[in-house]
């Protein structure tokens, strides 16, 4: 097991469905957070106890991590929440959509990681354990249909988590990847483009996020659909 209290953990995506709900567990298990997202308002309204650096992760990824690590006083584990979805057949794609998921998706979270690792180096000399987490979803496993883009960012960044989860896994850096199915947080609402089909009823958000908060306490290395 690895203990949360205490736990400098940098949560990004916080206002999200997934991502509050995580944060408010690692808050309760005594975790130091600070949380990111775009709107301030919506931070402030999460109402934890925690340090809040509002940024959109299309530009400031690595400056998220320096001040999350500046504020914290170090890092022992990164959580990315964050994320877009768009809908709608592969033929149909605008360039714009595209590129705003590869961003959000795939490309932040990999710039943020490899911010992190340095200060997360540390932690492991420290013999704190750290640990970066991410939540490609099923997607990533199973490409579905009218998801094209959507699975091929969550697909990439599934990808960069297992390389560099080798490359870092003899240094005492856990890279956890979740990927549950369908969850219950309204981000199909949100889509930047397209408009969801009928969905069945998807995964309950606090028990997906409870799953999660338990796989970073108990030492897990992955977290295939099938565990959720
Ligand atoms: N819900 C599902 O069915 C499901 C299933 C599998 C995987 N996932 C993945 O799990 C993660 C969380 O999903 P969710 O359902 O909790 O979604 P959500 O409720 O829509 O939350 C998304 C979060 O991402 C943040 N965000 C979006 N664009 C951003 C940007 N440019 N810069 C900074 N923050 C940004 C949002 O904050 P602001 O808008 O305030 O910036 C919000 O905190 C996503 O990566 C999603 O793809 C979800």
């Amino acid at each position: 097991m690895t203990e949360l209290r205490g736990k400098r953990i940098l949560v990004v995506g916080a206002t999200g469905g997934l991502g509050s709900r995580i944060a408010r567990r690692l808050s309760e298990a005594g975790a130091v957070l600070a949380l990111s997202a775009r709107d301030v308002d919506r931070l402030d309204a999460l109402d934890l106890a925690a340090e809040t650096i509002p940024a959109d992760l299309h530009r400031e990824s690595a400056a998220v991590v320096a001040e999350a690590e500046r504020r914290l006083g170090g890092l022992d584990a990164v959580v990315i929440a964050s994320g877009v979805v768009a809908f709608g057949p592969a033929s149909e794609l605008e360039p714009e959509t595209v590129a705003d998921l590869f961003a959000v998706n795939a490309a932040s979270p990999i710039e943020l990681i490899t911010a992190a690792l340095p200060a997360l180096s540390r932690s492991a000399e420290e013999g704190r354990e750290p640990a970066v987490v991410t939540i490609s979803g099923i997607v990533a496993e199973a490409p579905t249909a009218g998801l094209a883009a959507y699975s091929a960012s969550k697909a990439a960044l599934a990808a960069f988590m297992v390389a560099a989860g080798r490359e870092n896994r003899r240094a005492g850096i856990r890279l956890l990847d979740a990927r549950p199915g369908h969850t219950e947080t309204g981000l199909v609402t949100r889509a930047i483009a397209g408009t969801a089909p009928a969905f069945p009823a998807g995964h309950d958000a606090d028990h997906v996020a409870g799953v999660i908060v338990d796989a970073i306490a108990s030492g897990a290395r992955d977290l295939p659909s099938s565990a959720f």
